[in-house]
């Protein structure tokens, strides 16, 4: 079973991406939270360039991954991702953000399939890197999904990863596994899936229902245990000093990036890793309440030596 990263705007980027390698283990993959192509012509900038950097994903496999319903941005990025070494890239066709779907792009590009098939024709026959997408099933109801799906089958895709959910659940209700059943059933192409596995008995119950699985994405289940994917296959359980390391490993990396708007950042990150406490109200109440560095830095010490650990962590969405 090959297990990745989710791509999560504002958390799994390149320094999250590095300290969870180094703490637990590199996972057989990671994709970037989305990047805009820059214009043609343009070089990747600002955050997007910081995040691409090939000495800041050394020793990972990792994917960059596109928001765009633009074919000659998507090309011209591609060929600047295959410049820098890059050997895939990722287009997301799953953002349920109501500005982006407003403007036709993540998962308000299924709104309309026809220009959909365009786009996809086009950039299939001319990235020069082999081109995967991570979808949606549809906007607002499953019957969606079957017509999406032969646009999918028709295409050379390297890879479809589903995040059988509409736009309109956005990240609520149980995932529609029969959308990804479907999937399986129909692709020509490798299938991933993604969405709520969160402990052994989450794959356990995905893989006796799709034996046929082979990737499985790992999202909000790894910021709440990271050590996940070891569980996963059959490895120790999640320990309270290595949640510890991590955790100042992270906030070093983000002190190093963004100085004192780390705080911000590892709140983010508390908003999930919470869970993986026993009393995941007092863990929140604990860190919500810091302002400054000193007190984030005396808050999550406190947590991290004297809460104990859940008996099994998990995310509760
Ligand atoms: C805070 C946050 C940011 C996300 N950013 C992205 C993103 O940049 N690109 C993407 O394709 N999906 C993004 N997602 C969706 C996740 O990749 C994943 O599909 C979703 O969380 C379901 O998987 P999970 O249940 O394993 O978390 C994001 C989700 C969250 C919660």
């Amino acid at each position: 079973m090959l297990f990745s990263l989710a791509p999560m705007e504002g958390i799994t980027g390149h320094a999250f991406r590095q300290v969870h390698a180094a703490c637990f283990g590199a996972l057989d993959r990671y994709y970037t939270p989305f990047l805009t192509p820059p214009q043609v012509g343009s070089a990747f900038g600002g955050r997007a360039r910081k995040e691409l950097d090939p000495a800041a994903n050394r020793g990972l496999d990792v994917v960059p991954q596109l928001l765009t319903n633009d074919a000659d941005r998507f090309v011209w990025a591609a060929r600047l991702l295959a410049d820098m070494g890059y050997a895939e890239v990722n287009l997301n066709l799953g953002c349920p953000s109501g500005t982006v779907v407003a403007k036709g792009r993540g998962s308000g590009f299924l709104r309309d399939p026809d220009a959909l098939e365009a786009f996809l024709q086009d950039v299939c026959a001319r990235s020069p890197l082999p081109v995967s997408v991570k979808t949606r099933i549809g906007i607002a109801d499953d019957a969606e999904y079957g017509r999406i799906l032969g646009i999918y089958c028709r295409l050379p895709l390297k890879e479809l990863i589903v995040h059988p959910r509409v736009q309109k659940d956005r990240y609520q209700g149980k995932p529609r596994w029969e959308a990804y059943g479907e999937t399986l059933a129909r692709a020509p192409f490798p299938v991933a899936y993604n969405g709520d596995i969160c402990c052994r008995a989450d794959l356990d119950a995905l893989c006796a229902a799709y034996p046929q699985t082979r990737h499985v994405m790992l999202g909000r289940g790894i910021l709440t245990n990271p050590a996940l994917a070891r569980e996963l296959r059959g490895g120790g359980a999640l320990a309270a000093s290595e949640l510890a390391r991590f955790h100042d490993e992270l906030y070093g990396a983000y002190k190093a990036e963004i100085g004192g708007n780390a705080v911000f950042r590892m709140k983010e990150w508390w908003s999930y890793a919470k869970f993986a406490f026993a009393d995941s109200t007092a863990v929140h109440r604990a860190v919500r309440k810091a302002r400054t560095t000193a007190e984030y830095e005396a808050a999550a010490a406190r947590v991290l030596s004297a809460q104990p650990l859940a008996s099994s962590p998990r995310f509760e969405g």
